[in-house]
């Protein structure tokens, strides 16, 4: 959105006044919110290599005011081209996973580490997961989960410094931030290791149970 400085919107008003309006009905002004002004943000944003490929930027997905904020990794090939978090296969895989946990998806909002996609979707880098984790800590200062989960090494590194260490973590209760936080595989690894399912539909269902007894 463009900014006016005090004496243009002045010179307009005087224009509208010549024109014969006597009256501005502020309620017709559309303010955005501070969600759409960090998205805005995100949408714009050069920080790091990543914006150079992206086709879109990732916000995120879901209310704000939800209970439960799952963090992935960073954006695929799909969700970059749809500018939404987890519309691949492994999201179909989350949608699945946390329906079997009995967790409704429209009670949780997704995003990612990082809001650009990797070229190849490699792991995003230290500097890039630090340059775009401004923007992941007021997204979080927003939403105000009751329980975070994070999803890979991508995820728990925000907690461990680390991009490993997701198979002996998983499960625990953690902090992140001043908030409980549960890591348990990525959905992508569960797309590959179908085997594994039922232990992320056990750290879902912890979820539950830690909101159900808050
Ligand atoms: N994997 C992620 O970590 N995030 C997405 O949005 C999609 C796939």
């Amino acid at each position: 959105m463009e900014n006016y400085s005090k004496d243009k919107i002045i010179d307009i008003l005087n224009l509208l006044k010549y024109m014969g309006f006597d009256k501005v009905d502020a309620s017709l002004i559309k303010k955005s919110s501070p969600v759409e002004e960090l998205e805005n943000e995100i949408r714009k944003c050069t920080k790091c290599d990543l914006y150079k490929e992206r086709t879109n930027t990732v916000f995120g997905k879901g209310p704000i005011d939800a209970d439960i904020l799952i963090i992935g990794e960073a954006p695929g090939r799909e969700e970059d081209i749809q500018g939404t978090p987890f519309v691949g296969a492994a999201g179909k895989k989350l949608d699945e996973m946390l329906s079997k946990a009995g967790i409704e998806i429209s009670k949780v909002f997704i995003t990612n580490v990082v809001k650009c996609r990797p070229p190849g979707n490699r792991n995003p880098s230290s500097y890039e997961i630090m340059k775009c984790n401004p923007y992941l800590i007021k997204q979080i200062q927003m939403i105000r989960p009751k329980i975070i989960v994070l999803l890979g090494n991508v995820a728990l590194s925000l907690i461990s410094g680390e991009i490993s260490g997701i198979t002996k973590t998983r499960g625990k209760k953690l902090m992140y931030m001043s908030y409980t936080a549960i890591p348990t595989f990525h959905p992508a690894y569960i797309v590959r290791n179908p085997g594994s399912e039922k232990i992320v539909i056990g750290d879902l269902k912890q979820v539950k149970e830690y909101l159900f007894a808050k």
